[in-house]
């Protein structure tokens, strides 16, 4: 299987999406100036090119892209081209109106926007195919590819009559008989019951509650209907450029797509980041929240990933679109890198005059090249350069976190026990936790061989299969420490409830005997803890078989229960946490955990703030704070040089204003000046 690394050839790649149908050619060849001037060294091109490609139905014009990528190659700019299946051009669904997507009251989605298709038309297959297979054998082997990406962005859900054929298909191949369906369905309530396979239809709008398991199922469906969009496209470039990696961007922590199946078909996983611009050491959010989207994409591909689109500036679909304020950008980049992607780039190279994205940043924004944006874009391709020596490397880690796709898609349905509780919340409160305490983790699927890890934290996982539930039993038994939010173990994989309420393999690992109830809060409450702190969101009243009190409900109907527990297995242990605790106190819970777990933060006492990330020999040290910091090094990183400087640092260092050094722990004899 071809490999990030056919792409990178050992350095980091620069650049972004690049559009040059809008432009003329004299832009073009001012473009390639530009680019090198920047040190970009890959440009993605023909995401939304369909139209542009095939303006009539098999009326082809490859001309223009030709004159691109030999451009693009005579200047040293490799290419990630793109199928642009994203955006089928206006005369496919004005000829073949059935390729139109259809909500879920039956309503046509209509082509003027992008993503107008259906994944179960085969009409629409055959088209996206069609052009894909033109791409890949005029281009299979032009010099200057280097990575495939397929389609953009996949996530659109059709409710359509095709769609309901193609459901029901897959839900045969699932279960096999009506029976087999109607009891992973309970059709038994409220008269469900099918008789015919005909009858079964993607759950469109009704008038009440739709059934849960219909729901689960469908979401099921949906992602693999687009995978085989996907895999189809893949296997048509692969057969013309078997060496050349294949990719497809997802959205970040999306819920559209089952994130661990996508990723295993996929030869380089990419992700599109685009946090909120908020910064510093009170509300770090943009940095937390893109510190965990990396770390799933890179627990997704199991090692380096590419950051396919972030944004140079402001982006333009927010209520307010503010710029990312000087060095942000730079600081966000290198995050990325530090949490292993070997690829920075953008939406989009240059920014559009025209179209629903114009106000979009861009490296090239409308103020030019003497803009502050393309400053600092020229400046960050300089960085990217120097830290070549970090392309391909791992970032290691010995906690994982629990997370899966279906479990969320089930843990979310309507009619629970508090709508309050929203799930990529509460994964990014405990991913949050360990970040803020510097400790390094991965995400892991749930039946995951655990092995390398001492501590696993589930935030949540309401749906855990059986297999899941005894990889969990042995490797606690085997001397693990798991540490287990609220609501998990609730369900079956078709959204039954386990007996009594939590699975019995479960309660017998955390020592709980009985969940006699989930007592929520409404949004706002608080209740206080026996141990100082306070949860949010969730109680449960429990009884407890083997386990000890950490901390107990400190007021309200719950005072004097169990809040927060523990259960010994030999070396292993077994902690469970039925409310959400406050963001210190969580930090501070599972930083005990780790350390009874044996796994040190990759820095301690650090400044407020200031990020910490062990990327092979390199020591990354970020302040996402707008105040100077000086951070004494650890002994190992003592006379260590920073890759980004080339200054040799001797006992610590000072990070101005959103800061970053890249420590390499073996300086070089002579040179460089110390501080
Ligand atoms: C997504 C898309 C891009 C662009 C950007 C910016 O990531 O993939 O085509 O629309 O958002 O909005």
């Amino acid at each position: 299987m071809a490999a990030l690394d056919g792409a990178t050839r050992g350095r980091l790649l620069f650049g972004g999406d690049y559009n040059p149908e809008q432009w003329d050619r004299q832009t073009w060849r001012e473009d390639v100036r530009l680019m090198r001037e920047a040190g970009v060294n890959l440009a993605t091109v023909g995401v939304f090119s369909w139209a542009t490609l095939e303006p009539r139905p098999g009326a082809r014009d490859f001309g223009w892209l030709d004159e691109v990528l030999d451009l693009l190659h005579e200047n040293g700019i490799g290419v990630c081209l793109a199928t642009p299946t994203a955006s089928p051009p206006p005369w496919l669904g004005a000829r073949h109106p059935e390729t139109l997507p259809r909500d879920e009251n039956g309503t046509v989605v209509w082509y003027g926007a992008r993503n107008q298709f259906c994944a179960s038309s085969p009409v629409y297959r055959e088209h996206a195919l069609g052009i894909t297979e033109a791409l890949a054998r005029r281009y299979g082997r032009h010099p200057a590819l280097r990575l495939w990406h397929i389609n953009n962005e996949y996530g659109t859900a059709c409710w359509c009559d095709t769609t309901a054929a193609h459901f029901r298909t897959w839900l045969r191949e699932r279960y096999g008989t009506l029976e087999a369906l109607n009891e992973a369905w309970g059709t038994a309530f409220w008269s469900q019951r099918y008789d015919a396979w005909e009858e079964i239809i993607p759950p469109r709008r009704a008038q009440y509650l739709r059934n849960p398991a219909q729901l689960l199922d469908f979401r099921r469906f949906t992602s693999d209907a687009l995978l085989e969009c996907f895999t189809a496209e893949r296997d048509a470039v692969a057969a013309h450029s078997p060496e050349v990696p294949v990719t497809t961007n997802f959205m970040p922590l999306f819920a559209g797509l089952d994130g661990w199946r996508w990723a295993a078909a996929e030869d380089v996983v990419s992700v599109d980041l685009y946090p909120e611009p908020a910064a510093g050491p009170e509300e770090p959010g943009g940095a937390a929240y893109g510190a965990l989207v990396q770390d799933l994409t890179r627990s997704q591909a199991r090692g380096p990933w590419m950051l396919m689109e972030q944004a140079a500036s402001a982006v333009s679909w927010r209520e307010v679109n503010q710029p990312k304020p000087e060095g942000l950008m730079r600081l966000w980049s290198l995050q990325a890198v530090a949490r292993g992607a070997d690829a920075v780039c953008f939406f989009q190279w240059r920014q559009s005059r025209q179209g629903s994205e114009k106000f979009h940043s861009a490296m090239l924004p409308h103020a030019g090249e003497r803009s502050r944006t393309f400053r600092q874009v020229c400046e960050l391709g300089a960085e990217l350069a120097r830290l070549a020596p970090v392309t391909g490397t791992e970032v290691p880690a010995e906690i994982a976190i629990l997370h899966d796709w279906p479990a969320w898609w089930a843990g979310s349905q309507p009619a629970r026990p508090s709508a309050a509780v929203d799930y990529p919340e509460i994964l990014g409160a405990w991913h949050r936790a360990l970040w803020t305490g510097n400790f390094a983790c991965d995400f892991a699927h749930p039946e995951a061989d655990l092995g390398g890890y001492r501590l696993v934290v589930i935030p949540q996982l309401y749906l855990l299969s059986d297999a899941a539930l005894d990889n969990l039993v042995t490797w606690v038994r085997d001397g693990g420490t798991l540490v287990c939010g609220f609501f998990t173990g609730v369900a079956d994989p078709d959204d039954r409830v386990r007996e009594g309420g939590m699975d019995p393999r479960l309660r017998r690992l955390l020592g709980i005997e009985t969940v006699h109830d989930w007592w929520p809060l409404p949004p706002g409450e608080t209740v206080r803890l026996s141990d100082g702190g306070t949860g949010r969101l969730w109680r449960e009243d429990l009884d407890l078989a083997g386990a000890e009190t950490l901390a107990a409900y400190a007021e309200g109907e719950l005072a004097g229960r169990p809040a927060l527990t523990r259960a010994g297995h030999g070396a292993g242990s077994a902690w469970y946490v039925s409310t959400l605790p406050g963001h210190r106190e969580l930090a501070a819970l599972l930083a005990k955990a780790a350390a009874a777990a044996g796994v040190a933060p990759v820095l301690g006492g650090l400044p407020a703030g200031v990020e910490a990330v062990r990327r092979g020999e390199l020591l990354f040290l970020l302040n996402h704070g707008r105040e100077q910091v000086t951070v004494p090094l650890p002994d190992a990183y003592r006379a260590s040089r920073d890759l980004l400087t080339g200054r040799v640092h001797a006992t610590e260092v000072a990070l101005g204003r959103f800061g970053v050094a890249a420590l390499s722990p073996t300086p070089p004899t002579s040179e460089g000046s110390r501080t």
